[in-house]
């Protein structure tokens, strides 16, 4: 059996930072409202001309670094992102030669907050099949630039930030299992309303790129979701829920993590949170929130992960992993 193996990590978080504070000068808001609805007291914002790209090229440096392993040795490059810095080529392409390589393959996976679940579960069947050894996976956004400044309800709880693995293929242990679900039929809760096909509104600001979400709902269906894809990694490995050592949640809502916390009976010590400096970094979050809990010493060879995020599609997944 061929397990895909995390053998380093690596983030990036560009140097601008916007507190709660420094919002309440732009929108009705307060750093009281925000705190308490969301754990947010303050998220990174990419300087002008910084794209996702350059955040995801930093993220992967580092993880290369740490993993031992050169970016000439990747059979594949995949990218979980919603904002990609160009329709196409794919961000994952634009990476791949930043980081000066070529002939691997190389694409992007657009799952909005799941994207780095969801990459990571592409990489590790490609690993498992044999198809590759070496596999880069970034989860990198810039969600500030879809934002709309004016609309308090969303402006003040995203931020941008990347994150990366590398997965080498190991005979001994890894990522154990990977979920993924999503419901298309919810889609006018949490989106984007215009694109290239649907079309653009000239007249908007943005040309009418911006977040729409009705958050009570996405709440809802967040911890629900989280509830059953946490449930579905456990049975399918046999495991108890105190089995696991560190829950890595996506960081959209510290009421969010709590109530997922709870369901697995673990103490927030033992829960990875990152969503008061970070904000929603969307695909960023876990990988950001990987890294910062393995350099920080936290999170320690042999033990058990557990990763979950739920975004817009809707889509939410989990990966178990023996780290
Ligand atoms: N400052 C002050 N007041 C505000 C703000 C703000 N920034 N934003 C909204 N309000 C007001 C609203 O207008 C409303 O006022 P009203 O009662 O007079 O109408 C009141 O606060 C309550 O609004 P709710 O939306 O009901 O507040 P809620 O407690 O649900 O918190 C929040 C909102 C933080 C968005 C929460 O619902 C949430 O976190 N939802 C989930 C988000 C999420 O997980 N997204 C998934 C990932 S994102 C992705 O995939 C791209």
């Amino acid at each position: 059996q061929v397990f895909s193996r995390i053998a380093g990590t690596g983030s990036y978080l560009p140097e601008k930072v916007l507190t709660n504070d420094d919002l309440s000068k732009i929108v009705d808001t307060s750093d009281e409202w925000i705190a308490a609805r969301t754990g947010i007291r303050e998220r990174h914002v990419a300087a002008e001309g910084e794209t996702t790209c350059d955040l995801a090229f930093h993220a992967a440096t580092r993880a290369l670094e740490a993993a031992g392993v050169e970016a000439s040795e990747l059979d594949l490059i995949v990218v979980g992102t919603t904002t990609p810095d160009l329709i196409f080529p794919s961000t994952a392409c634009l990476l791949q030669a930043r980081l000066g390589v070529a002939g691997c393959a190389a694409f992007d996976v657009n799952a909005a907050c799941s994207g780095f679940v969801y990459a990571l579960t592409v990489a590790d069947k490609f690993i498992r099949s044999g198809a590759a050894r070496n596999v880069l996976v970034v989860g990198a956004e810039t969600l500030t630039r879809m934002l709309d400044w004016n609309d308090r309800s969303t402006c003040v709880l995203f931020g941008d930030g990347a994150g990366a693995v590398v997965l080498t293929a190991d005979a001994e242990t890894g990522i154990l299992s990977t979920h993924m679900h999503a419901d298309g039929a919810k889609k006018e809760l949490l989106w984007n309303p215009v694109g290239v096909s649907a079309g653009f509104k000239p007249d908007e600001h943005n040309a009418g790129v911006k977040v729409l979400m009705t958050g009570n709902e996405v709440f809802k269906h967040a911890v629900k979701a989280l509830d059953s894809v946490v449930e579905e990694a456990l049975a399918a490995n046999g495991l108890d829920r105190h089995d696991i050592d560190w829950l890595i949640p996506h960081q959209a809502n510290l009421r969010i993590i709590e109530a997922t916390a709870k369901r697995l009976d673990m103490p927030m010590e033992r829960v990875v949170v990152t969503v008061d400096r970070h904000g929603n970094t969307s695909s960023g979050s876990v990988p950001l929130a990987l890294d910062e809990a393995v350099r920080s010493g936290k999170v320690q060879r042999g033990q058990l992960l557990l990763l979950e995020a739920f975004g817009g599609g809707f889509t939410w997944g989990s990966a178990l992993i023996r780290y």
